[in-house]
């Protein structure tokens, strides 16, 4: 989840997560922390907005996010019983005590930020010492004495990227897991498609057209440069979007590297459904929690709006899938827009194409720019934002 603070939250003056008193919760030595790498500034305050407890409370209330997790979790018991576990950002220590309850012989439960002093409190009141390790450090800086059969993480930002926590969760799997091991979620695919949403133009752009009866069209230009100069995160429903989504990227954990990840480029093209105005593009995300030898539902760029059905339709309800689209229960994360300054009008059938590139910021690596470009009727539109 995108910390809602992460840019504004004041520093308290406080320096790096203490790293040298993370000391093992329960009887276990095994767990420490290795020659630490300097907590950069962005890291210092991405970890403190994690220290807030309303932030762990809106995930861990956000019921179709945990229970997916939990359902991932009982559905792959077999590959957790007396096994040893990895809970990359465990936050409060939510699916490291899921886990030690499904058998788990051993969880290590990594937390940079400072609830993992009330994590550890938390596993000590359910009497879980001798299975879960609460670690407070960065997941690059800990030094485990032994390694992991299974990797567990919520490292999904807004947008699926935001935040930049899948790295994190990259480097555990390349120093930690054994092979064959397993990682939930297994694979994440971000999805896009244009979508038009008349109310939302009208209530923040038109609305400064005629105010109490005064004509205040002179905010109209700075209202479309403030709708449309960052992503906003807003739920919109499956009546918005126009088009069969497009999958800007498809991402297998088990494979994936955090060099790909600095900057993904897609094509996409999709067809208009109906006769309306595009106000912008949607974003949503799904993750699936599939075993390492199991194939993922693995959609291609160039997917077949067909395709994207019998999938949905094969998954039974066995299938553990967290899914962010319109269509399915809101989440925490709802759906990330990026906003025209104007509408641009589509026929049915109207081909829409371009292409987007999201990559890290070079400022902050946890932020994200965006660049999009969308050819229709012989329109083309540039976009570029950041999101911070
Ligand atoms: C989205 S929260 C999930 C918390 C918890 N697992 C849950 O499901 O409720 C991600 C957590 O990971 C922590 N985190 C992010 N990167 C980390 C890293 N490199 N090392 C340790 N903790 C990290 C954050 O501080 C945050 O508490």
């Amino acid at each position: 989840m995108l910390p809602s603070h992460l840019n504004g939250h004041s520093a308290l003056g406080r320096g790096r997560p203490r790293l040298s008193a993370a000391a093992a919760s329960g009887d276990f030595a095994a767990a420490g922390i290795g020659a630490a790498a300097p907590l950069e500034e962005h890291d210092r305050i991405y970890f403190q907005s994690y220290s807030h407890l309303g932030i762990h409370e809106a995930m861990i209330k956000d019921r179709v996010r945990t229970d997916a997790y939990h359902t991932a979790i009982m559905r792959h018991q077999k590959f957790v019983e007396g096994k040893v576990v990895l809970d990359v950002g465990c936050g409060t220590g939510i699916l490291s005590v899921f886990c030690a309850r499904a058998g788990a012989k051993r969880v290590y439960a990594i937390e940079a930020s400072e609830i993992a002093v009330q994590a550890r409190e938390i596993v000590k009141a359910n009497n879980l010492t001798d299975q879960v390790v609460v670690i407070h450090g960065r997941v690059e800086d800990v030094d485990l004495e032994e390694k992991v059969d299974v990797i567990i993480s919520e490292w999904m930002g807004y947008m699926l990227l935001y935040e930049s926590m899948l790295p994190s969760v990259l480097f555990a799997r390349d120093k930690w897991l054994k092979p064959g091991g397993l990682i939930l979620p297994s694979h994440a695919t971000l999805f896009m498609a244009p979508i038009t949403n008349p109310e939302r133009y009208e209530s923040s752009v038109d609305f400064w057209r005629d105010v109490y009866g005064i004509n205040m069209s002179a905010l109209v230009p700075l209202a479309k440069k403030f709708t449309s100069e960052e992503p906003s995160i807003e739920t919109i429903g499956g009546e918005n979007v126009i088009s069969w989504p497009a999958v800007f990227k498809h991402i297998d954990c088990y494979n994936f590297t955090a060099e790909e990840f600095k900057s993904i480029t897609t094509k996409y093209k999709v067809s208009s459904m109906m006769l309306a105005p595009i106000h912008g593009f949607g974003f949503w995300f799904e993750v699936e929690f599939n075993g390492p030898a199991e194939s993922s539902h693995n959609f291609p760029s160039n997917l077949d709006p067909l395709e994207i059905i019998q999938k949905k339709r094969r998954r039974s309800s066995e299938d553990a899938v967290l899914s962010t689209a319109p269509e399915d229960e809101p989440t925490h994360w709802q759906q990330t827009i990026l906003y025209f300054p104007d509408p641009i009008e589509v026929k049915q059938d109207q081909i829409i194409e371009g292409s987007v590139t999201v990559s890290q910021s070079e400022e902050n690596p946890r932020f994200l720019n965006i660049h999009l470009e969308c050819t229709t009727g012989g329109q083309t539109l540039v976009k570029d934002c950041a999101m911070r």
